[in-house]
């Protein structure tokens, strides 16, 4: 029976101090000394077959400190930023070259199906493309070293920021920690006919977090507990961007177009400017906005995105600092001088239809829930009380409309993401969760919240609040195949927050 977690700490969650390593403080390194890294750019024209190696690699992550082991695809943390344009399919070699053991602390346990599996696997999934089931990355579809795969990209979809990462099955957790994360940016001529700013004034922050040892590598870690070998969630203190620890930027005084990514395992970032300057919010995951928004501040779930305009204009001269709650995580240094800025910011964006509720041809209510019971199991999360490799419960029909009631049982926000698919969120709703354990019926315990603003456009990743019954509404366009739809906390995904869809032909 699933309980609702929190309150109680369970013993196999605390972790085990006498295997932690010495941590590295980051708070004593010297702030913004680093410029921000920008990732190769890699084209994905078509006919072109773009290869792309996962490979170990180290990175200085701070001037100070010695070069730090990652994995990586082609080189680099985050991996090169690949451009494709919309309606322009793109074919991509990923080619496994990893090592043989991996460097961070794998427990078979954690998965009783993966025991038998070997540690090193891997398998590319390209977050918010509609793409077919084979160039999914569907987490059973892992390879091994020496093995690659080819995946197809159709491109059937307006401009978003996409990124790709590891989604090899229970592991993926520590693929992504160890560095196997990029960007995928979709274009297309709608976009770049508004004259947004581009070209040097468009520029990714990826986001993520780790834990240091004091020699700069990166610790995983790891539940003292032998029943219960996991953490359910990992958050470390170095804050990286683009893979830079409190690193700086340039800019000059003009407006700049910002495509951030939380590529966190499981860190939320709560984003603003110094001094609470405020910024426009002009996309979220799959793309525009219907129009621009005035925001001070973006709470950014692992696995969202957001597109963000700063103006820096009457500013030369000056910094400012980029702040994940109270602390700093980068620096704008504004260069003097004068620009001429011919970059706009329209008051209409894009046509973003919403989608009516009469649409929907099935509803399906969905549960998120956490097993809580320390003795006897290790805790579980589990969407619909059921485990990945259990038979597909949910097969929505090609082009159909559906409406999926995400009713969350636990105490915590849960990002849940679903593959192939845009989605709208309809509503929020506080029920009461008791009379859902004890009778499977809802009872309603406040008025429904329509999304905020900035997450009122094309998503693929929604924030379900805790005690709240969360609405998405989504046409099932695309493919007919087996996706996966999951919880983005990795740890969460990992254990076992993560459930197959299959989409039927009509
Ligand atoms: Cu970001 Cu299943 O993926
Ligand atoms: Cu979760």
């Amino acid at each position: 029976k699933p309980r609702m977690g929190g309150g109680t700490l369970c013993k196999h969650m605390v972790t085990d101090q006498a295997k932690v390593p010495l941590l590295l403080d980051p708070t004593t390194l010297k702030a913004f000394v680093d410029p921000l890294p920008l990732p190769p750019v890699l084209h994905a024209d078509p006919g072109k077959l773009l290869q792309i190696d996962m490979q170990e690699t180290s990175q200085r992550l701070h001037r100070d400190l010695p070069p730090t082991r990652l994995w990586t695809y082609g080189n680099s943390m985050p991996g090169p930023t690949i451009e494709a344009l919309s309606g322009k399919p793109a074919r991509i070699e990923w080619r496994n070259r990893l090592p043989g053991k991996h460097f961070l602390p794998i427990d078979h346990r954690i998965h009783g199906a993966e025991q038998d599996k070997p540690e090193v696997r891997a398998i590319v999934h390209v977050h918010g493309a509609c793409v077919q089931t084979e160039s999914d990355g569907y987490p059973d579809d892992w390879y091994v070293p020496g093995q690659s795969r080819v995946h197809t990209y159709p491109n059937k979809q307006e401009a978003a920021t996409l990124w790709y990462h590891d989604h090899a099955m229970g592991i993926n957790r520590l693929n992504i920690y160890a560095g196997m994360f990029g960007n995928l940016i979709l274009r297309d001529e709608h976009e770049q006919s508004l004259g947004l700013p581009s070209g040097e004034q468009e520029i990714p922050l990826t986001l993520s977090d780790r834990l240091l040892t004091k020699d700069a590598q990166l610790y995983y870690p790891v539940s003292g507990n032998s029943d219960a070998p996991w953490v359910s969630e990992v958050f470390g203190d170095a804050m990286l961007v683009n893979g830079a620890l409190l690193p700086y930027l340039e800019v000059q005084p003009r407006r700049y177009r910002f495509r951030v990514l939380n590529a966190a395992n499981a860190r939320f970032f709560h984003l603003k400017l110094a001094g609470g300057r405020p910024f426009q919010q002009i996309g979220s995951d799959q793309g525009l906005l219907a129009a621009p928004l005035v925001q001070k501040s973006v709470l950014l779930a692992p696995a969202e995105r957001v597109d963000l305009v700063i103006d820096f204009s009457g500013m030369g001269g000056q910094q400012l600092e980029l702040i994940n709650d109270a602390l700093p995580i980068m620096q704008f240094r504004v260069g003097r001088g004068s620009v001429r800025d011919t970059s706009v910011v329209p008051a209409v964006l894009r046509d973003v239809p919403r989608m009516p509720e009469s649409a929907a041809t099935h509803q399906r209510l969905m549960t998120l829930d956490e097993y809580d019971d320390c003795v006897a199991e290790p805790m579980l999360m589990l969407l619909n009380g059921k485990r990945w490799h259990e038979p597909v419960t949910e097969k929505p029909v090609l082009g159909s409309t559906e409406i999926w009631s995400l009713l969350n049982l636990t105490d915590d926000t849960h990002p849940i993401h679903l593959h192939m698919v845009r989605f709208q969120i309809l509503d929020r709703r506080p029920f009461d969760q008791g009379q859902w354990l004890a009778s499977k019926t809802i009872r309603y315990i406040g008025p429904a919240q329509p999304p905020e603003a900035g997450e009122a456009g094309w998503k693929d990743v929604v924030q379900a609040y805790p005690g709240m019954i969360t609405r998405i509404i989504t046409r099932f366009d695309g493919y007919v195949g087996r996706y996966v739809w999951h919880c983005h906390l990795l740890e969460h995904e990992a254990n076992e927050m993560m459930r197959p869809f299959e989409v039927v032909a009509a």
